[in-house]
This record gives structure tokens, sequence and C-alpha cells, in this order.
């Protein structure tokens, strides 16, 4: 092969999703696998959105709404922002990667912490630019060490808020005290894709921020408690320049009919969020104290994913993530997400959470929850 690619892909390597199921289930011989490595939403999209989905699939020759307007106007009422101020990506990872395009290139730098979402390493890299992963401490971002990585010539600041994959919020009062001191070039990002679980009472909408901060953009995803994963979509609110920036370097159609139609409809269902939102923070309350009886570390999460330390098991602490496959529980390793000693397991049903407790007490040589 004599083609030619781009010098930045060589710093580059392609996302690891987890194997297909149906692999999993074939190599170790499995009748079933609890799904807990994506931080995906254990419960399907709401009834609703599937019948307003069956409902659209006819008018499918048809290229969707370029820019979303009836999801569009729905969602900024809900938000109270002007239309302008809102983008519509193939999931919010989209709008992370066109924002790199926007703002990002050779001879500018971003700022982010470590570790957190894989895909913030993939932007810098794609776009050449200069960065600083900067070390989370005690699990959360270290937001006066990320205020001194900001250069005169950072364009880009990511806060993960929840984290992911450590779970932790740093909390309002800090985000404001960033957002006070980054300069108004510097483009900070909120990337809350986890925001809906969040129960901490000091929590604070951040989207009337907009009005002081013409350098914050929020971004929210339906991926994550409203099911719709598979559909990918998720949308960002900004002041109207950074989303006439995004409509400059977007693909015409990047959000589908389906996905529109699925969020318009999930956006009237905010007493289904609020079950699913309550249900996680009971689990992980649950899960937290089963966890500390079986002498397990684990660290306070804000999100439908919890860290749990595997080291001092009798198991290699390396092999537990598949020595957990073997039983049936698929969680995310962290070695390969930068917290080695670690997995990251998903929030799942009560009964896939003590499917996962089993697996690991099983590894423990102990009995699990009854
Ligand atoms: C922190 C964070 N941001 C963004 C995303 C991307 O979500 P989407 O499915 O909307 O692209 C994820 C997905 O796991 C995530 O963990």
């Amino acid at each position: 092969m004599t083609a030619k690619f781009n010098k930045a892909l060589e710093g580059l390597v392609p996302y690891k999703a987890g194997p297909p199921m149906a692999e999993i289930r074939g190599r170790y011989g499995l009748d079933r696998v609890v799904e807990l490595g994506a931080n995906e939403c254990a419960d399907g999209p709401f009834p609703e959105v599937i019948e307003a989905l069956t409902a659209s699939l006819t008018g499918l020759n048809r290229y969707p709404s370029g820019g979303c307007e009836e999801l569009r106007a729905s969602l900024s009422d809900r938000l109270g922002v002007e239309s302008g101020a809102m983008m519509f990506g193939n999931g919010s990872c989209d709008l992370l990667m066109l924002l790199g395009e926007a703002v990002l290139g050779p001879g500018v730098h971003m700022v982010y912490a470590d570790p957190s979402f894989v895909v913030y390493e993939t932007i810098a890299l794609a776009r050449q630019a200069e960065f600083d992963a900067v070390p989370l401490r005690d699990h959360r971002h270290d937001l006066d060490a990320m205020k001194r990585a900001v250069r005169e010539d950072t364009r880009l600041l990511i806060v993960c808020e929840p984290n992911n994959p450590s779970g932790t919020c740093v909390g309002a009062a800090a985000l404001r005290d960033l957002m006070e001191t980054v300069p108004p070039e510097t483009l900070v990002v909120f990337d809350e894709a986890y925001t809906e679980y969040v129960s901490r009472p000091d929590l604070e909408d951040t989207v009337p921020w907009l009005r002081d901060y013409e350098n914050l953009v929020i971004l929210r995803t339906f991926s994550k408690i409203y099911g719709l994963a598979g559909l990918r979509i998720g949308y960002g609110v900004a002041h109207p320049s950074v989303i006439d920036a995004i409509d400059k370097v977007r693909q015409p159609y990047n959000v589908s009919t389906l996905a529109q139609v699925a969020a318009l409809e999930a956006l009237r269902h905010p007493e289904r969020v609020a079950e699913r939102r309550d249900h996680v923070a009971g689990e992980r309350v649950r899960i937290g104290e089963l966890l500390t009886a079986l002498g397990r570390p684990w660290v306070p999460s804000e999100a439908n994913f919890m860290l749990v330390g595997v080291e001092g098991l009798p198991s290699a602490a390396a092999e537990v993530p598949n020595a957990l496959l073997e039983r049936g529980v698929l969680v995310r390793s962290g070695w390969g997400i930068g917290y080695p000693g670690w997995v990251r397991a998903t929030v799942g049903t009560s009964e896939e959470n003590d499917l996962f407790l089993g697996a690991l007490s099983d590894l423990a040589g102990e009995e699990g929850p009854t």
C-alpha cells in the first residue's frame, strides 16, 4: 500500500470498543453476559420513544432536518437558551471532535485531566496540538494544576463532570472559580455526559452560566440516562459564535432522523429520567456497602459507574477483568484507561449488580450477596 496518510495519524490508536457480546458468549461458553463495560443505561429507550421511532420509519427516504429544528426548539425552550445557542451531534463525541477541528491545530495547546475520557487525547493528537494531561488528585480533577497549565496559546480546556472513569465531581464552586480564572480566548468545555445521574445536593445547572461566560461550552448526551446510545445523539450549549464555527465544519446531516425523533420524545418524560437517577443512586450506595464488606476499595461516584480496586485477590489483578468475564460479567479493565489495579463497572439493574458482586466474591473466595 503506497497511500500516504496524514502525519498526525502516526500518534493515534483506534478507539477500542469491547468485543461483541456474541463473540464473548461463544469464547467462554456462556448463555448470558452482563454488560457493565461501557457506562450504558441498563434500561432501553422509554416505551413512548419506541412508539415514536416506529411511527417515523416510513419517512426515512428523506434526509433529516439539517438543523434538528423541532428538537432544537423543544430543548432550547426547556433549557431557557436561544435556539442559536444549541448544537447537535452524532453523539457528544461528534461535537468533541468538531470542537477540536474548530479550535485546535499545530502550535496551539489543550488541557484536560488524566485519567479522563480517552477521546480528549485523540482530539489533541488528531489536530497535532500540544497538550497537558493533568493528573487527577484524590480521583478528582486538580483544577488548580489545570489552571496553572493554561498558556497564552491554550485554545481548549476540558473538564469532565462527573469524570469518566473516576465518577467524581469537583462541584459548582470550584468550576465557577475556574471560569473566573481562565482567559476568554480559551474555550472551556464541561463534558456533562453523566450529569443526569448526579444526586449531590449542590448540583447546579451550568446552562445559566453561559450568560456570564462566552467561552463556556456544555456538552450532554442522550446516550446514557435516556438509553439511546445505539442511536448516537448528543448536544451542546454555547455562545452562538461557537455554534457557527461548528456549523462550518460539521457534515450537512450529522444527526439521523431516528436520533432526532427519539431525543425529542425522550425529553417529554423527565419523570422517567428521575426514576433512573434514583435507581442508580440507590444502587451506588448498596454496591458501596457490599464492596466495603468484601474489603474492596471503591471510589464514591456521582455517575452510573464505579471504580473498584482489584489488587490483592487470589488471581493476579490484571487478570481480574478476564476472570470476571469467564463468570459472565463484562467490566472495563482499568489497565486500558489509566487506572491499573482497578476495574470500572457500570451500575446496572439490581440483578446485574448482584451478578457482578457475586463474581467478584467468587474471585475473592467468599460468598456473594444473597
Ligand atoms: C465523558 C464522556 N463524554 C462523552 C461521551 C460520548 O458520548 P456519546 O455517546 O454522546 O458520543 C462518553 C461516552 O462514554 C463519555 O464517557
